[in-house]
């Protein structure tokens, strides 16, 4: 089974995209569509930016353990809020971080808001870093709006059926990039 690594990007005190990384998880596992783990970088904690991983002299073990996740993982979702029309500097920092590591990475967007926008901003300026380090950037998306009416804490959705319906587009869309890769690698 392919393993598919969720990245939840905001690390803000009470922040509410996370459900959404958790909603995906559960998709994904429940339909066994794929192995799920979510990568938090609220948990990771890492410092602010200093240097790339592969430059430094000498690199905390949970960089380290970061970049083998994302390294092994056949494909990323990014769950990303949306802050001032972009994305937030605790993603940024991961971006910067790793380098071959990204290469033709298989990296499907789910913008996230707590207005009617879905994080519509966003997707520009990730999908344009994200290219310029040489991910593939699946062009499915999966804005959400509103998301503390639409998702619980633990990623419920409150219309089940209809964020179901959405997910396995975008899933799909994922798992063929994974498919078209892994017949070229
Ligand atoms: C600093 C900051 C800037 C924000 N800017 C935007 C924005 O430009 N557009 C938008 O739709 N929501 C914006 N929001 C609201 C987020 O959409 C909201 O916090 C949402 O729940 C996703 O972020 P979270 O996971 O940190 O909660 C902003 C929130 C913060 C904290």
């Amino acid at each position: 089974m392919k393993k598919i690594a969720i990245i939840s990007s905001s690390v803000r005190r009470g922040r509410n995209s996370h459900r959404v990384a958790l909603y995906f998880k559960n998709y994904l596992v429940e339909n066994s569509l794929a192995e799920a783990e979510i990568l938090d970088l609220k948990e990771y904690e890492f410092p602010l930016f200093d240097e790339r991983l592969r430059l430094q002299k000498d690199p905390s073990t949970r960089a380290i353990e970061f970049a083998l996740r994302i390294r092994e993982a056949d494909g990323v979702i990014i769950v990303t809020p949306e802050y001032n029309g972009g994305y937030p500097a605790s993603l940024k920092n991961i971006v910067d971080l790793l380098y071959d590591e990204w290469r033709r990475k298989p990296v499907a967007i789910s913008t996230v808001s707590d207005g009617p926008f879905g994080g519509s901003q966003v997707i520009t300026s990730l999908q344009f870093s994200l290219w310029k380090i040489r991910a593939w950037t699946v062009t499915a998306m999966f804005p959400v709006i509103k998301v503390v009416e639409a998702f619980d804490e633990n990623g419920v959705p409150v219309d089940r059926k209809a964020a179901d319906k959405r997910a396995a587009g975008f899933v799909s869309e994922l798992l063929w990039c994974i498919e078209a890769k892994a017949k070229m690698d």
